[in-house]
């Protein structure tokens, strides 16, 4: 049976198999990779982007999601989602040896971690900025340690809104040593850069590594029917 895409459905098989050839990157090794949505608001990022993690989960990775609201951030709102989720769907024994490998500083980004593990041991930091160091090493330790199960795939939607908190734990896990195998599956409005300093300067940064992949979708591909319309991975 042939299956046809809906009327209107514009079809983005080019840019789904190359976030696929991304993701594929990360099952095998220990590789990081970061492929990056952007686009003018309403473009179908979101879209795209859940389409390709659905698949992802499909073939065996940890799908982890987290997005950011206009004038709603909280510190660490992204990872405080995507780790709620899966402390809310993990079981207890296997968040116990999470907490024995990493402690309990993580507890910062996920509250809900104390009710299902009621006798955590106390946090080891003396002062803020310990807490932050504990609190990193902590988050790139357990993405580390899920990883070694099942790539992760870790989604984070809008980020021109993103907290600064989040945007600095998440350059932190692009360059850690820590193996871990995690793709980092972003969006943002590019017409909202210039309004979102933090931002800017997390582009800037994560351009310079490796694994990191810049996916621009264009206005013209609002429009249907463009034969010799291509999109334009830019790859940096
Ligand atoms: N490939 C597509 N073909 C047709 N319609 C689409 C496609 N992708 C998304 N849409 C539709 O376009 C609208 C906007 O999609 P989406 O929310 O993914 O955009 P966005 O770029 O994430 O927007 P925003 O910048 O507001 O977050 C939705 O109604 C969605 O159903
Ligand atoms: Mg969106």
């Amino acid at each position: 049976m042939t299956v046809r895409p809906s009327a209107g459905v514009r079809r983005r098989d080019t840019e789904l198999a190359l976030i696929a050839d991304a993701a594929k990157r990360i099952y095998g090794s220990d590789g990081r990779e970061v492929l990056l949505v952007s686009g003018e608001a309403g473009l179908g990022k979101t879209t795209l982007v859940a389409e390709a993690a659905r698949s992802a989960y499909d073939a065996g990775a940890c799908v982890l999601f987290g997005h950011c609201e206009e004038d709603l951030a909280t510190p660490y709102q992204l990872f405080a989602e995507a780790l709620g989720h899966y402390v809310a769907h993990t079981e207890e024994e296997q968040l116990r040896e999470l907490v024995e490998a990493h402690g309990s500083e993580w507890m910062r980004l996920v509250p809900a971690l104390a009710s299902r593990i009621p006798d955590l041991p106390p946090s080891k930091a003396t002062d803020s900025d310990s807490e932050r160091y504990l609190l990193f090493a902590a988050a790139v330790g357990l993405l580390g340690s899920i990883s070694q199960q099942q790539p992760v795939v870790l989604v984070l939607d809008d980020l021109q809104w993103a907290d600064n908190a989040s945007l600095l734990l998440l350059r932190h896990l692009v360059a850690a040593e820590h193996p871990v195998r995690l793709l980092v599956l972003g969006t943002f409005r590019d017409s909202e850069l210039a309004q979102s300093p933090g931002l800017r300067e997390t582009l800037g940064l994560l351009r310079r590594h490796r694994g990191f992949t810049r996916l621009e979708l264009e206005a013209s591909t609002r429009t249907a029917c463009s034969p010799s319309w291509r999109p334009r991975p830019a790859m940096h």
